[in-house]
């Protein structure tokens, strides 16, 4: 028997810290976030376990901060009401959906508020703060400061009239409340006033050389062009002081005298919380917290969206170089935003995929979805996703390839060897060939993910399959076995090597996948465990005489009506905010019933219609008002053509006083309005019989 060369081992093996922007409480998780953070984060993590490193993937959610304050205010229910319910949704769909954090903690928890106290103290015994009286912006009515989002107003930057206080979501730049231009309380809607008010400030300007020296200068090639251009224009444009405490009643409260009433800015606790889960989740498996946040060579890495890039590449590293014992953050691999539909996700206009209803409606698909977000993920640009993309995906990728594959491969060495691998004969050129193939391929995917270019990695994997496909296709087992026995179990055994490297190779895509795929094929214990690089060592990844599982679908076909629902729910959406955003005029001055008297509103009809010439609105109307015959220029002409009018029974006021309109007297008004697509159309009398010249009263 002739063998097959396994290529070199990529070595590997360090210490990483992975986090996972936290994300706020107020709502469930939505595509938008999964494809931005939790499903990259996860493919890397997952890669790095299978990869022999010692990782620490952490996450949590993000309970303090304005929105939560004002989702709790429309509830009429408490903050921490809010927190709770929300805690528990976004857990628990994480979970379900199979994001493999090794803790979830929640900034709520009693050992982030000391942890994250401690730190502030410590900046605070430093002289790391500048301590400053200065005047905030305040709503009078409401009798409070207006921190962050209880204040929206014109970013300065972009012109962004809807700009948060503490950033504007249209341009990503971060600035103070009182930057704002025309600043507007989201509270009572009033202009707010100025109060003076103690608060602490990190001098973001005294760690510019550092950042320009750290970013600019040390992570120009290895950050993502996205990130690193960002971080450029806003050092460029010179960093300021940013207060880090706030006069608001929910938060951490500040752990110094006189700082009665004040809270930290949620963008100073947060991050930290990324410390504190850390410190959670080590107590529970007896490690060492410190070593993943302050042995040099353990690696930091945050996953985020971009509208977290400032907060993690410039406020919480200043933080971390202030404090003086912390490792910086080695990348950022922030990504760009996901639409739905070519629309913007938005919770308000609940415009989303919510997980927790996908995980209900698609039950057992996590991977589904996975595989469609990471096919379209937004790493260098925005991208859409398409519920009919979706379907294209697992239709004509999933099903059609991966599944393909694997399904002939087990269902055929199930049918010609009762599923036990058979002993091959001589490789050919096309077996040995596509055997190294295969022993290319983590290398491959390696590089991709190394690079956080998980699409490219998500390919690389399904040329796998396909090679697969072709590999089978082309060799023809079901047609051989007719003639050559000996030859279909090479063919067997080299497409069962290959089932086994794709269920090691895809896991960190498609997890549930993987874990099926290994069982059916009886590789999920024991000395048949497969870690990435087995797959370039090992020279047989699954023995001869080994006995596999039957067959399962790996994955089935998503029919048009499972999309359509998706899409209705949609339409349902738009409608509901096309309504809801619906102006309606405000009702006029009130006015006596003598002055309505005064109206003389009768039943007409018109006699004769013709164009007014030169003149695109406006039609000339002979009526008959049942007291006359008389003209009437009316301003119908782009609704109505002459000839449609004649005969229409219309109502008309008739002592409107006489005007002259291009040159002929106009001696009434017929009263329109517009239907629901916004055609003007006539005030009918409903009844076919009224007489012209009947009053309206
Ligand atoms: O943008 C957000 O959803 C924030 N809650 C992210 C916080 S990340 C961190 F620093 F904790
Ligand atoms: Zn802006």
């Amino acid at each position: 028997m002739r063998t097959f060369v396994p290529s070199k081992q990529r070595i590997m093996s360090k210490r990483y810290t992975i986090t996972a922007a936290l994300p706020y409480t107020n709502g469930p998780i939505h595509i938008g976030h999964l494809a931005g953070v939790y499903v990259p984060a996860d493919i890397y993590s997952r890669y790095l376990r299978l990869t022999g490193n010692d990782v620490a993937f952490i996450c949590g959610s993000d309970e303090h901060g304005v929105p939560i304050t004002i989702k709790a205010k429309n509830e009429g229910v408490s903050p921490q009401d809010i927190v709770d319910k929300y805690h528990a949704i976004i857990k628990k769909s994480f979970e379900e959906f199979g994001i493999s954090f090794d803790n979830y903690s929640r900034t709520s928890a009693k050992i982030h508020h000391e942890t994250a106290s401690e730190f502030f103290k410590t900046l605070y015994d430093k002289g790391e703060f500048i301590e400053e009286t200065n005047e905030q912006l305040y709503d009078e009515q409401a009798d409070q400061f207006l921190a962050d989002r209880f204040v929206i107003g014109t970013c300065p930057k972009c012109g962004n009239e809807e700009s948060y206080g503490d950033q504007c979501e249209k341009c990503g730049t971060s600035h103070n409340a009182t930057d704002l231009i025309n600043p507007k309380s989201a509270i009572t809607g009033n202009a707010p006033t100025l109060k003076k008010t103690k608060h602490w400030f990190l001098p973001l300007d005294k760690h510019e050389a550092f950042l320009r020296e750290w970013i600019l200068e040390g992570h120009k090639n290895d950050w993502k062009p996205n990130v690193y251009g960002q971080v450029k224009s806003w050092i460029d444009d010179g960093l300021r002081p940013r207060a880090v405490t706030r006069d608001l009643d929910w938060g951490i409260p500040v752990p110094v005298e006189g700082a009665e009433g004040k809270v930290l800015y949620v963008w100073f606790d947060a991050p930290i919380g990324y410390i504190s889960s850390t410190k959670e989740w080590a107590k529970q498996v007896g490690k060492d917290w410190e070593l993943y946040w302050k042995d040099k060579e353990t690696k930091l890495i945050h996953f985020i969206g971009k509208d977290n890039i400032v907060f993690h590449c410039i406020i919480f590293p200043a933080m971390l170089k202030a404090e003086g014992s912390y490792i910086l953050p080695e990348n950022v691999p922030a990504n760009e935003f996901l639409n739905l539909e070519g629309n913007k996700l938005s919770t308000s206009k609940n415009w989303a995929v919510w997980l927790p209803d996908y995980l209900i409606d698609f039950p057992n698909q996590q991977d589904v979805l996975r595989y469609a977000l990471t096919s379209n993920a937004p790493e260098a640009k925005d991208n859409d996703f398409t519920w009919k993309d979706f379907q294209a995906r697992n239709n004509n990728e999933l099903v059609a390839i991966f599944g393909n594959f694997i399904n002939r491969v087990v269902v055929l060495t199930n049918k010609y060897y009762n599923g036990i691998v058979p002993t091959p004969e001589d490789f050919s050129k096309v077996d040995l060939e596509t055997l190294s193939e295969v022993k290319a391929f983590p290398n491959i995917i390696s590089s991709s993910i190394e690079r956080y270019r998980f699409r490219e990695a998500q390919q690389e994997l399904m040329n796998l399959a396909r090679l697969g496909n072709k590999y089978l296709a082309d060799e023809e087992p079901w047609k051989v076995i007719k003639v050559d026995e000996g030859r279909v179990q090479t063919i067997m055994f080299v497409a069962l090597q290959i089932s086994s490297a794709l269920a090691t190779l895809c896991e960190p895509f498609l997890p549930f996948t993987s874990a099926k795929l290994r069982k059916m094929l009886n590789i999920s214990s024991g000395n048949l465990e497969m870690s990435w690089s087995d797959i370039a060592s090992k020279e047989i990844l699954i023995p001869a005489k080994h006995q596999i599982g039957d067959a399962e679908l790996l994955f089935s076909k998503i029919e048009d009506d499972a999309i359509q629902i998706q899409l209705d729910k949609l339409i349902a959406s738009k409608k509901a905010n096309e309504a809801a955003s619906k102006t309606v005029e405000p009702q006029k001055d009130t006015i006596t019933f003598d002055d309505f008297t005064k109206l003389d509103i009768r039943v007409g009809t018109i006699l004769e219609a013709e164009k007014m010439p030169k003149a695109k609105k406006l039609l000339v109307l002979k009526v008959d008002t049942g007291i006359d015959v008389r003209t009437i220029v009316s301003g119908i002409a782009e609704s109505f053509t002459a000839e449609e009018v004649i005969g229409k029974k219309v109502t008309v006021l008739v002592n409107l006083a006489p005007r002259d309109l291009r040159g002929v007297e106009s001696q009434g008004m017929i009263l329109m309005t517009e239907n629901a697509e916004g055609k003007l159309v006539f005030v009918n009398p409903d009844h076919s019989n009224v007489s012209n010249g009947l009053q309206i009263s």
